[in-house]
């Protein structure tokens, strides 16, 4: 070996040996061929999309596919015809988990922590879209799991990694409309139903395998076009309504900025409920204990359903302008932050009127890396399933891990199970993950069905 080539050859084992203590040990064997072989579960709807941006970066491999509806594996398929293909993810995490570097789960809520734990249990990584889980006590097992097993994981909030978004939780970590008293946020979306459960049942269509599609939840009838596709969301079994749809990804922002904990008081103020589907209109008001961007007290309110939000003076625009459709306000000491969903720059207000803020996001722009901002969905969207996969090979860490994940999923799942006591206010005792008022801890978790 010349002495240029020795030289070389030990820079490269030093500078191996200092990342490969960092990484968990599931990172091995990627690094081993440079390549991350990928499984997801669930490829229609956003599975879909999540499929394409995630095999969009150039060390994906994508090898197995997953899906209880056969014409969203055909679909998909046609993209990766190399990929295998299963109905049951079981059976598929059984049979490769010795060919799989990370799992992708893209399912209804109810399926994300069944099948993430598996996943998990065999570290693998995992990207799990929102809400993490669909019951509490799965949101403090996923969290304690990723963490025991050191693995790489990430939440399905693509927005996280925007610009705005960015640009907003720095703004309000700088101080610029001081110590923050409330947030409020709205959307009008609607993923509520009032009416009862379907009876009798459909004969199920060739391409779903319905047993498959409840998994874990109990046995149930198929009734068409009531579940599958997209419409489990507004039913108490399977979805978390609109606060779990969009509530989300408004409150993620707010969350991260203001580093919350859980709630201490939750309430719902919504309909009377039916056991079957999540009210069509929901304020739930949550109290949180202050940190160091909050005033001692923090309020956070959320609007939701056809109409929203209700008009107060804290959201006011100047010059009579009209609210973004979706969207948060930040009431702080010194003026008001608005960040509308999405793509959007947050803007700020002082006594009634805009302010500029331009000197500070350059000075932020600059300080943070941020960039310039992307008005593109698709160019903003793939960062965040790339910094997972970058995560995955060894290079950086993700955004939106299980560990913070689980603690914004748990504040919403508070908040939707607030939603079965109207406009009763419920007591979170977070050290002993229960609620003071009894009646409401049975909604804290779900027994699993065999399946
Ligand atoms: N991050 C975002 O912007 C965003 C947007 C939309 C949806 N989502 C989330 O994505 C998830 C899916 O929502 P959707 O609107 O695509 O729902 P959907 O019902 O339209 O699609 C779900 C897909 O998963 C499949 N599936 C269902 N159960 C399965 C199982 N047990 N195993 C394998 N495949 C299964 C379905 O056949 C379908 O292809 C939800 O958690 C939702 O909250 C996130």
């Amino acid at each position: 070996m010349s002495n240029q080539k020795r030289r070389d050859f030990l820079k490269q084992a030093a500078l191996l040996g200092s990342s490969v203590a960092l990484l968990p040990s599931s990172a091995w064997t990627m690094i081993k061929d440079n390549k991350l072989r990928t499984a997801h579960i669930g490829v229609g709807g956003m599975g879909a999309e999540d499929l394409k941006a995630i095999s969009s970066h150039p060390a994906v491999e994508v090898v197995a596919l997953c899906d209880v509806d056969s014409n969203n594996l055909a679909a998909a398929l046609k993209l990766h015809p190399g990929a295998k293909t299963y109905a049951d993810y079981r059976k598929m995490l059984k049979e490769m988990s010795g060919s799989i570097d990370a799992v992708i789960v893209s399912t209804p809520d109810h399926t994300h922590a069944p099948a993430s734990m598996m996943a998990m249990n065999m570290g693998k990584p995992v990207y799990c879209q929102k809400p993490l889980t669909h019951h509490v006590t799965e949101a403090r097992a996923m969290r304690k799991l990723a963490a025991d097993k050191n693995l790489v994981t990430q939440m399905g909030i693509q927005v996280h990694s925007f610009y705005d978004y960015k640009l907003a939780t720095f703004l309000i970590r700088s101080g610029i409309i001081g110590k923050v008293k409330t947030v409020r946020a709205w959307s009008p979306k609607n993923w509520g139903f009032d009416g009862p459960e379907p009876q009798g049942s459909d004969a199920v269509p060739a391409n779903l395998n319905w047993n498959l599609w409840l998994g874990t939840s109990a046995e149930r009838p198929y009734k068409e076009g009531v579940y599958h596709p997209a419409n489990w969301r507004k039913l108490l079994d399977y979805g978390c309504g609109t606060l779990g749809d969009m509530g989300v990804h408004i409150f993620d922002t707010p969350y991260n900025a203001l580093e919350l904990d859980v709630p201490k008081t939750i309430k719902n103020e919504c309909r009377k409920p039916t056991g079957f589907g999540f009210p069509e209109h929901n304020i739930v008001t949550y109290s949180f204990p202050g940190t160091d961007y909050t005033t001692k007290r923090f309020k956070w309110v959320w609007y939701d359903g056809p109409g929203a939000p209700s008009m107060h003076k804290d959201l006011k625009l100047p010059n009579g302008e009209q609210l973004p459709d979706q969207g948060a306000m930040f009431i702080g000491e010194k003026g008001r932050l608005l960040l509308p969903h999405f793509m959007q720059l947050p803007k700020l207000i002082v006594k009634g009127a805009y302010k500029n803020m331009d000197a500070e996001i350059a000075k932020i722009e600059q300080a943070e890396n941020l960039g310039a901002p992307i008005r593109d969905y698709d160019t903003e969207g793939k960062k965040h399933y790339h910094q997972f996969v970058d995560a995955c090979m060894g290079k950086g860490a993700c955004t939106a891990p299980f560990s913070y994940a689980s603690r914004l999923t748990e504040t919403i799942l508070l908040g939707v199970i607030a939603g079965r006591f109207p406009n009763k206010t419920l007591h979170w005792d977070s050290a002993n993950a229960k609620f003071a008022e009894a009646e409401a801890n049975q909604y804290l978790d779900s027994k699993y069905r065999e399946f």
